[in-house]
């Protein structure tokens, strides 16, 4: 379960990128933070994964508090940030060796993880060359290996889906899917209403550091009758 009680993060003295925002993630759920660009999506996400730190609030992740006990809260989850231009000069293979030894995988598992994971993804056989040579989907993908190699029991995950081919982008809510039936959290942001159909039970809408709603899709789109969800989704945040 993931618990956000009250953050706000400024990085100007004018305006709140994150306002006063408390939520709470239960398990075995799919959850979407939507939200225009520069709505605060990143910032929270940040927070909630201990990159940033917040001006006020907490961050619980399974009970252990991102600011007491940072090292247990970070085992807890696997992340995937927008930016997959890390590790550069790794060939694949050793990242995920990296991140195997960062959370203290065994051998053979991370060796069955990495197979499974990345043959799905379709870069098991770029895996022995350089990150640099990846294009922006393929160093996507081998973060998300990475997130998923110490098996953790939340993955969350910004902007997940952009820049993914469909074949990808399908096999990552498949992954996501799985995920949440083995009663695991996914939570993920998208600036993309339409991603959260038929895949997330939970959509929680951010406009200017604040949730606009939060609910599911279904119950959102009766408040709406025949409206598009792009024309929600532009009402919601207007
Ligand atoms: N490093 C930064 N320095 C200054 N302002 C920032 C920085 N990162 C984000 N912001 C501002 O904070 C707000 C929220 O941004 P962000 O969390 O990235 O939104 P989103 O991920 O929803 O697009 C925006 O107004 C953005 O311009
Ligand atoms: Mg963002």
């Amino acid at each position: 379960m993931i618990k956000l009680t009250q953050l706000t993060k400024s990085y100007t003295k004018t305006k709140k990128a994150v306002d006063n925002l408390s939520l709470t993630i239960s398990d075995g759920s799919i959850t979407a933070f939507i939200g225009p660009n520069g709505a605060g999506k990143t910032t929270t996400l940040k927070m909630m994964t201990g990159i940033l730190k917040p001006d006020q609030g907490e961050v619980l992740i399974n009970s252990f508090s991102m600011k007491n006990n940072p090292i247990d809260a970070k085992k807890q989850f696997g992340f995937v940030s927008d930016n997959p231009d890390s590790f550069l000069r790794l060939r694949g293979i050793e990242y995920l060796h990296l991140m195997g030894d960062i959370y203290e995988v065994e051998f053979e598992k991370r060796i069955e993880l990495i197979e499974h994971y990345s043959k799905r993804l379709g870069i098991y056989d770029t895996l022995n060359d350089k990150i640099l040579s990846y294009s922006h989907g393929m160093r996507q993908k081998i973060m998300i290996v990475g997130a998923l190699i110490h098996q953790p029991n939340i993955l969350i995950l910004d902007e997940p889906l952009t820049g993914l081919d469909p074949q990808s982008a399908y096999e990552l809510k498949e992954i996501m899917r799985e995920f949440s039936k083995e009663g695991k959290t996914v939570l993920f942001s998208t600036h993309v209403l339409e991603v959260a159909e038929r895949l997330c039970d939970r959509i929680c809408i951010i406009h200017q550091g604040k949730v606009m709603y939060d609910g599911t899709l279904e119950v959102l789109k009766e408040q709406y009758p025949n409206t598009s969800l792009e024309e929600i989704f532009l009402k919601v945040t207007l």
